[in-house]
């Protein structure tokens, strides 16, 4: 083979990405979910992504382009999702890229959570989710308003408990509309538990499960009215910053009594199957034809991994 020509047949992922370096972190995954090559594309603006898009398309022609795949990631999601779409309307049959679709994590940290409750519920109280109500704090951001989605499409009721209640309506409206049900409602919850004055019981007292989904470090439901739920059985928390939005729930609690009769999940046992969800959804696509491999795809493995 000539010198510095890639073979066709090698593995080449290429990694776009909104943030100015791409996260070591997605970069490690990529390479061990089967990449020969991952090329970091950082910095990315969204006038760059067709041209970007269309260079990867056609060297290793229609037959060849198997081995091409995309990861798009960033700590922006919202310009991630725009990133997708671009990329998206760029491709035509048959020069079609798979794409991985994990901004900020938020895709496969919502599927591992949302199948670590399932598995809780079924364990603990018989029940599957489509027999639950499930209140999201701060369920207005990446992680919460995939997780809602997540829940209400296996049938559960989700109350979006947000500060920014635009926000929180927003992610109701667009979920409802997506399963053609009103299934999910939203919820003021204040940012800081030192400013509630009641709505944070009030959005958590008809709910079995009650997760948090916050920002690091914030506490957002005090174990004080924890206790007041007669309601809650099973509590999660993806933050692995000190304080956990869950407080006194063990970093790494498999679904272990927080309180008697309340099972709690910490942000490292979701984590470890967040990674596993991650590994399996980038060699999907790299293993891949063409598609969008994103946070329902990553549920599917997510309930694969945890066996529900
Ligand atoms: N375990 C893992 O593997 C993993 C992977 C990815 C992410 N995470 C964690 O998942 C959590 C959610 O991530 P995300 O990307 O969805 O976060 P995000 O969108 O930045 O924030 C989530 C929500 O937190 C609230 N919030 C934001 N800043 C706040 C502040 N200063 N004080 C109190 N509340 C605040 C907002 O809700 P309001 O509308 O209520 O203000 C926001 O919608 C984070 O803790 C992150 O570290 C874990």
């Amino acid at each position: 083979m000539q010198k510095g020509v890639l073979k066709v047949g090698k593995k080449v992922v290429f990694f776009l990405s909104t943030d100015k370096y791409p996260s070591p972190f997605d970069v490690l995954v990529i390479y061990d979910a089967g990449a020969d090559a991952v090329v970091p594309c950082g910095g990315l603006e969204l006038d760059d992504v067709r041209d970007l898009v269309l260079d990867a398309m056609f060297p290793r022609g229609p037959k060849g382009i198997v081995d091409t795949t995309i990861f798009i990631g960033g700590k922006d999601v919202d310009k991630c999702e725009k990133v997708l779409d671009i990329a998206k309307r760029a491709m035509f049959p048959p020069f079609e890229i798979a794409i991985a679709f994990d901004p900020a994590g938020a895709c496969t940290t919502s599927a591992a959570m949302v199948a670590k409750v399932a598995k809780a519920v079924k364990e603990k109280l018989d029940k599957s989710l489509s027999d639950i109500t499930v209140t999201i704090l701060a369920g207005s951001g990446a992680v919460g308003s995939r997780a809602a989605l997540l829940f209400a499409k296996d049938g559960a009721r989700v109350v979006v408990g947000a500060s920014r209640v635009e926000a929180a309506q927003k992610v109701a409206k667009e979920v409802n509309e997506k399963i053609g049900e009103e299934r999910v409602r939203p919820a003021f919850v204040p940012r800081s538990i030192s400013e509630d004055k009641g709505e944070t019981y009030e959005a958590c007292k008809d709910s079995d499960v009650v997760v948090s989904t916050a920002a690091p470090g914030v506490i957002k439901l005090p174990l004080e009215i924890l206790k007041k739920l007669d309601k809650c059985r099973v509590v999660a928390d993806v933050n692995a910053v000190p304080p956990l939005g869950i407080e006194g729930l063990k970093m790494d609690s498999d679904s272990e009594e927080l309180i008697p009769g309340v099972y709690g999940i910490g942000p490292l046992s979701i984590g470890n199957v967040k990674l596993q969800a991650e590994l399996k959804l980038i060699e999907k696509a790299i293993n891949s034809k063409k598609g969008v491999f994103g946070h329902e795809e990553a549920y599917d493995l997510a309930k694969e991994l945890v066996g529900v």
